[in-house]
């Protein structure tokens, strides 16, 4: 089973991704976390909501240490992977073959466009895949209606650049390309 969780940021990702993952002890089942090694924003391996509701998660960067992760606890078959656009296009060959081959159930939260409002691979390529896929919605800085883009407000032109409130705000698409004509 793949469940996929995206949008732009403050759209809730992170909440929804530790709400599914906190309620497997309530069920008694066993979990791995995941974040990715560059997002420290809300502290050293967490997975952080803006809000700062945490949960303690493996803090990775590379294939090699997720496989190996996964080995040492390979009776657990249920992960839950946050900020999954930071990781490498290989990472979501795995997930698929863990999905597909291996009887995972894996939930990916991540987002799902750039500051740019250009598509993030790693996600992309795990779309067809997915058995469910939920689009959350932040609310717009200037209109307050649905806001869907990640507008970066410091003039980096990187495609990755970690970052929270100081970096980025949430926009509507109307004020979205309001902003990128000024
Ligand atoms: P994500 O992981 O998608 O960036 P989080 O789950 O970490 O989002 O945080 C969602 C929280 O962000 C909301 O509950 C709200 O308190 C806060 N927030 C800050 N700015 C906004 C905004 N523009 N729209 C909606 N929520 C916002
Ligand atoms: P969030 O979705 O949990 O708020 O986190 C998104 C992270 O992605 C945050 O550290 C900022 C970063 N980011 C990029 O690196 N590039 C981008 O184009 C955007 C929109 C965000
Ligand atoms: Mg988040
Ligand atoms: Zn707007």
């Amino acid at each position: 089973m793949l469940n996929i969780i995206c949008g732009g940021m403050y759209s809730g990702k992170s909440t929804e991704l530790l709400r599914r993952y906190q309620r497997n002890k309530y069920a008694k089942r066993k979990a791995l976390l995941f974040n990715h090694s560059l997002d420290k924003r809300y502290g050293e391996s967490v997975v952080s909501t803006h809000l700062q509701d945490q949960e303690k998660a493996y803090s990775i960067s590379k294939i090699d240490e997720m496989i190996s992760i996964l080995n040492e606890n390979n009776e657990i078959k249920n992960i839950y992977i946050d900020e999954f656009q930071f990781f490498q296009e290989e990472f979501s060959q795995l997930v698929i073959s863990l999905v597909e081959k291996k009887g995972y159930s894996v939930t990916v939260a991540g987002l799902d466009l750039t500051s740019d409002n250009k598509s993030f691979k790693s996600i992309e390529k795990l779309m067809p895949y997915a058995d469910e896929i939920l689009k959350l919605k932040a609310v717009c800085c200037k209109c307050g209606k649905n806001a869907n883009k990640s507008y970066r407000l410091i003039p980096s032109k990187k495609e990755i650049e970690v970052g929270a409130s100081d970096s980025y705000i949430a926009l509507c698409r109307e004020c979205f390309n309001k902003m990128h004509k000024d």
